[in-house]
């Protein structure tokens, strides 16, 4: 990881300091359904308050595509962000231009106000100069505390930190320092698990994980495609049979590299993916034709836990399987709680992120015990990729 400047090194007092945030956040009927996001942005905001800084929070929401789509105002979420940071949060109807202007010339040192869906400017998107210009004029400094945006080659992403002092907010600090303890520079053996149900989506993940972990842990329905390409039969499981010769390379590859892929040697199936269906636990060698395999059998839990207690560090992308139905949540459950159990004792890193992995971690009771868990999502997937995000890059970092 480069250097990128952080709050500590930022002049703030009096001065207008834009913070990009992210606050697309999961709503319904206009009401926040999770407001992590906007909870893990508190801490820079309340920080700039404590300094007295004019803060003026910039973010997107949805992709309305340059056009001013009433559901995607950030309106809504004005008075959940002023209750997160305790205090008022004033409200401007655009994001550049008079009202933008207006609100921002009203703020006082220790003021905060959000502006309208930066979005609803085409300009955003192509990050064009004159819509980075008409944002510039509104700060004097500019914050990025939205790693979840950073793959995101936008203006307020990107274009702003070339116009404007530049600086990474606590949110990016946390979340860059959690992820280079986890890749960059990590305490050895890495392990990392890679679940979820298409291998199609994380080729670039795999293939970058493989020559930079000492354990790559498969699970989910991705991992059905790996076994079915060293002739497991997996009967009616998800599969992409389309891709056993590219399995079969990144299993060659892992080889090449050193990087041991650990696969299920056991397995819960079941004929359907439906909630009170009857189960059964099968060696992955005896998978019954007309079943479906729904989550890592016991045995297969167990040899995870047993590597695991000899890993430093951990990665976690995906769950290993179909955790949203009952009770095809044991394994990732049990895997969960190992992580938490070592993390707590201090022998463990481990740093989880990706909208699915979230969920389970928190339907497991765990997300709170864990070294780091990101609220990124593509993101997350693209920094595992090994690509540079140019919402960091720009930071210097
Ligand atoms: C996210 O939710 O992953 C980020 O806010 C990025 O949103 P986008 O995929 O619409 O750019």
């Amino acid at each position: 990881m480069a250097s990128f400047k952080t709050l500590d090194q930022a002049n703030v007092e009096g001065k207008r300091v834009l913070v990009r945030a992210d606050l697309n956040v999961p709503m319904k009927e206009g009401r926040v359904t999770d407001a992590t996001r906007i909870e893990r942005l508190a801490p820079t905001l309340k920080d700039l308050i404590a300094r007295k800084a004019k803060v003026i929070v910039l973010s997107h929401f949805d992709r309305p595509k340059g056009k001013r789509v009433p559901e995607m105002s950030l309106k809504p979420i004005a008075p959940v962000l002023a209750k997160a940071i305790g205090a008022d949060v004033a409200f401007a109807a655009d994001c550049i231009g008079e009202d933008a202007k207006k609100v921002v010339d009203t703020l006082q040192p220790g003021d905060v106000a959000l502006l309208e869906n930066l979005r609803y400017h085409n300009g955003e998107e192509a990050n064009d100069q004159a819509f980075i210009k008409d944002l510039a004029a509104l700060g004097d400094v500019y914050v990025n505390d939205a790693f979840s945006a950073a793959h995101r080659a936008h203006a307020s992403t990107e274009g702003l930190a070339h116009m404007l002092p530049a600086y990474a907010g606590r949110q990016m600090q946390a979340e860059l320092e959690a992820l280079a303890s986890a890749l960059d520079n990590p305490k050895k053996p890495v392990m990392a698990i890679v679940g979820g149900s298409k291998i199609s989506t994380k080729l670039d993940v795999l293939n970058n994980l493989v020559e930079r972990v000492n354990l790559l842990v498969i699970g989910g329905g991705m991992a059905n495609t790996f076994l079915n390409a060293q002739g497991i039969d997996v009967g009616k499981s998800l599969c992409e049979r389309d891709l056993a010769e590219t399995a079969r390379g990144i299993l060659e590859k892992a080889k090449q590299a050193g990087c041991e892929v650990v696969l299920p040697t056991d397995a819960v199936v079941a004929e359907g993916l439906k909630e009170g269906v009857a189960t059964a636990v099968v060696d992955i060698k005896a998978v019954p034709a007309d079943t479906m395999i729904l989550d890592v059998g016991p045995a297969s839990v167990r040899t995870l836990e047993a590597k695991l207690g000899g890993c430093k560090t951990l990665l976690w992308n995906g769950p290993l399987g179909a955790f949203e139905i009952k009770p095809f949540d044991v394994g990732t459950n049990a895997i969960a709680k190992a992580v938490a159990a070592l993390t707590e004792k201090g022998a463990l890193i481990s740093v989880a992120g990706g909208g699915d992995t979230v969920a389970a971690l928190n339907a497991a009771g765990v997300s709170e015990k864990l070294s780091y868990i990101s609220t990124a999502g593509g993101a997350f997937l693209e920094w595992m990729e090994g690509k540079e995000l140019p919402g960091v890059k720009a930071l210097g970092g």
